[in-house]
């Protein structure tokens, strides 16, 4: 692997849903790059992988998944890994990533992203699995950071300093997810600032932007909404402190036309002009 740790900005993405396919098929749209979830172009042939390929001759994509389960205590299931080394051939991403959580064990998958114990087990188990995958990929992996509504008695450090750690032990990338900061400032009482001051910004490969549900006592992250403005401002504190980065909005329910999706990128594209021009000008 060589020393350089996050690689330029593609710029601005979305992540392709199949609600958008015929607006993609039908032209150019104003979109640096699309993220796809991995899981859903597992299955060889049909019309997924047919859209697929099409698509990706105009767009640079990255991949996006939902179950490598990298925090849990049992080895990585091999013929997933195996999967998703061969989508990778196929799609040739710009890079890979998944999230810090485990989603089952004994081979049953729960289709839930679970929370970890912000310990030095852990820890230690969430490392040796990156290495492991890393390997197998013989490439650098993103870890995104989880939105979250339970804390353990076990944690010791923040998820900060769980995530400084993982990712200089691992040698891993990030992919920082500013609403899952929002959401779980509320849900737990942390300042989100906080957060962002204590992440190694040289590693931080990729920004995900969304919406939530504000249920007043608590927030849930469900990707069904615009971009609030709290999540906004984060932001741009975000940029102000990591420069240029890859940034996309994530849309998983109550999908609006392309065009809405892509205003509101405009909106970040905007946002970090703004911010980044007397820095980076
Ligand atoms: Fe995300």
């Amino acid at each position: 692997m060589d020393d350089r740790k996050t690689a330029p900005s593609p710029g601005f993405g979305l992540g392709l849903r199949p609600d958008h396919y015929p607006e993609f098929l039908a032209g150019p749209q104003a979109v640096d790059w699309l993220e796809i979830i991995s899981e859903n172009y597992m299955v060889p042939g049909g019309k997924p992988m047919a859209m697929l390929d099409t698509i990706r001759a105009d767009y640079p994509m990255v991949m996006h998944g939902v179950s490598l389960s990298i925090g849990s205590d049992e080895p990585i299931d091999r013929t997933y890994l195996a999967d998703l080394k061969a989508l990778a051939a196929r799609v040739e991403p710009l890079w890979i990533s998944d999230h810090l959580c485990w989603t089952g064990i004994n081979a049953h998958n729960s289709h839930d992203l679970l929370p970890l114990p912000y310990d030095a087990p852990a820890l230690t188990c969430v490392v040796d699995n990156i290495a492991r995958v890393q390997d197998y990929l013989g490439r650098r992996i993103l870890i995104e950071n989880p939105s979250s509504y339970v804390t353990f008695r076990s944690s010791d450090r923040s998820e900060w300093d769980f995530l400084t750690d993982m990712a200089v032990r691992s040698d891993c990338l990030l992919l920082l997810d500013v609403n899952n900061i929002y959401v779980s400032a509320r849900n737990h009482g942390f300042d989100p600032l906080d957060y962002l001051a204590g992440l190694p910004g040289d590693r931080i490969q990729q920004i995900h932007l969304a919406g939530h549900s504000d249920m007043g006592d608590y927030v849930i992250d469900t990707h069904d909404s615009d971009v609030c403005d709290a999540v906004w401002d984060l932001y741009a504190q975000a940029c102000s402190m990591f420069g240029p980065v890859a940034t996309m909005i994530e849309r998983d329910d109550d999908i609006p036309p392309l065009a809405d999706v892509i205003a509101e990128l405009d909106r970040a594209r905007a946002l970090a002009a703004r911010v980044l021009e007397p820095v980076h000008g």
